[in-house]
């Protein structure tokens, strides 16, 4: 209960709002969302539209610039990107630097924030194509950074960007171990591949863009403040819950084990919840899941893939949706659900997969940074507390203690 007559004068209307479960801290005509309907637009399209018909690229391209490019536009946006995928040479020296078996989502944050040490220097936050190529420089190198700290992270050489590929194709080839058989020339699993970053490019004031827009609201280097919207993802009730749901579906390891796993999820005193399971605003069906559930069945067909693992998200799924325990509260499976299965699918590896997660969300995360930078409301972000501490009292000195 807040005594008003306490609070500074200057202090208009003060909300406690843990959470921010209802508090819009800025203005954004990036992506809408209708939690009860299950609607998901980029820029007014609707993401069932855009997984249909487009490609992770030219969403990039839409998130940023708000219209979908010609076919002029889009050749010279993938020119620049395409352009941008190196890493400068000097990079190695950090990514040696870390143990060889980090967390790839450890060596992220970190190679993301060193990016600010390497374009301090030329960057102006002022001039609006000095923005601009910050933005691309970081959907461009982002995948370049992932595969780099995957091969180091396995012990095998770095590869370089093959600039013939398109984008997804080429971070493929960066991942795969040479004498494999050749998954990035594989069209079904680029497709998928594109698909999921169509899927995960943005979700509006998610808990790392929010990160990316307080941090970004000081005026701080964009590679810093991209590398604290990596940080924020990692997290397993963000980002990390793709990792999490399959380290989940491994632990429950049969489909007779279902039942057990839905009764341990519904008693609090567990701590154990169905990772994939609920969504702060979605309230209805995860308009992402839907598609993506389809695309799992259909890589596993085209790819001959017999995963066991599949059976038992399926039984999950239908014994959470019958469940008057999820029902009551709304929990229906994410998008981090099936997107876990379609990533071991494609062979990338289980701690890889939030990576995968923050080279989509990096077109948000730019195109926020970006529409931050212009927005004339915009000011630094600075949230109130309540405070729960003593009230005044006096020092008592060390020997009186
Ligand atoms: N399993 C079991 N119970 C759950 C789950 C779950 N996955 N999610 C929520 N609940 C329960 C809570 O215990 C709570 O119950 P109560 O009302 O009896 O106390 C109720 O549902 C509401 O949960 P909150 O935690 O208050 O919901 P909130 O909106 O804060 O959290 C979140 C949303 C973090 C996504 C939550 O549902 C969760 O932890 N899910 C699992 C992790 C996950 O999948 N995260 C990915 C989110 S999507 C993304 O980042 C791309």
């Amino acid at each position: 209960c807040i005594d008003i007559a306490k609070l500074p004068k200057e202090t208009g209307c003060f909300t406690y709002d843990v959470g921010f479960t209802a508090t819009a801290a800025c203005k954004s005509a990036i992506t809408y969302i209708d939690g009860d309907a299950g609607v998901l637009l980029y820029r007014g399209y609707p993401i069932e539209q855009l997984a249909k018909n487009s490609s992770f690229l030219e969403v990039a391209y839409l998130l940023m610039n708000g219209e979908l490019p010609s076919k002029t536009e889009f050749d010279t946006f993938e020119h620049e990107v395409t352009h941008h995928t190196m890493m400068h040479e000097a990079f190695r020296t950090f990514l040696y630097g870390f143990r060889h078996d980090a967390h790839p989502m450890a060596m992220m944050v970190g190679m993301l924030g060193s990016m600010a040490s390497f374009y301090h220097g030329s960057l102006d936050l002022e001039d609006a194509e000095q923005r601009r190529l910050a933005a691309i420089r970081l959907i461009a190198k982002v995948p370049t950074i992932a595969a780099a700290c995957y091969r180091y992270s396995i012990g095998w050489p770095i590869r370089y960007p093959k600039n013939n590929l398109e984008f997804t194709t080429r971070f493929l080839h960066m991942m795969k171990e040479v004498p494999s058989e050749p998954l990035e020339l594989n069209p079904v699993a680029a497709k998928a591949l594109d698909l999921l970053f169509i899927l995960h490019a943005d979700h509006e004031q998610n808990a790392s863009t929010s990160t990316v827009r307080l941090v970004g609201s000081t005026g701080a280097n964009p590679y810093a403040c991209v590398a604290a919207g990596v940080a924020a993802l990692w997290g397993p009730a963000h980002g990390g819950a793709n990792e999490a749901v399959l380290q989940m579906l491994e632990e429950i390891g049969r489909p007779e084990n279902v039942g057990s796993a839905v009764a341990k999820a519904k008693d609090k005193e567990s701590g154990f919840r169905l990772m994939g399971f609920g969504h702060r605003v979605y309230k209805n069906f995860d308009p992402r899941a839907k598609i993506i559930r389809e695309m799992c069945h259909q890589v596993l067909n085209e790819l001959g893939v017999n995963d066991p693992l599949l059976e038992v998200a399926m039984k999950l799924e239908v014994a959470a949706l019958k469940d008057e325990y999820f029902v009551q509260r709304k929990l229906y499976p994410n998008v981090d659900f099936y997107s876990g299965i379609i990533y071991k699918a494609l062979g990338i590896p289980t701690e890889m997969f939030t990576v995968m997660f923050a080279i989509a969300r990096t077109a948000g995360w730019v195109s926020h940074w970006l529409e931050q930078q212009t927005d004339p409301e915009a000011k630094i972000g600075r949230p109130r507390q309540i405070y729960t501490g003593y009230a005044e009292r006096d020092y008592t000195a060390l020997d009186k203690r």
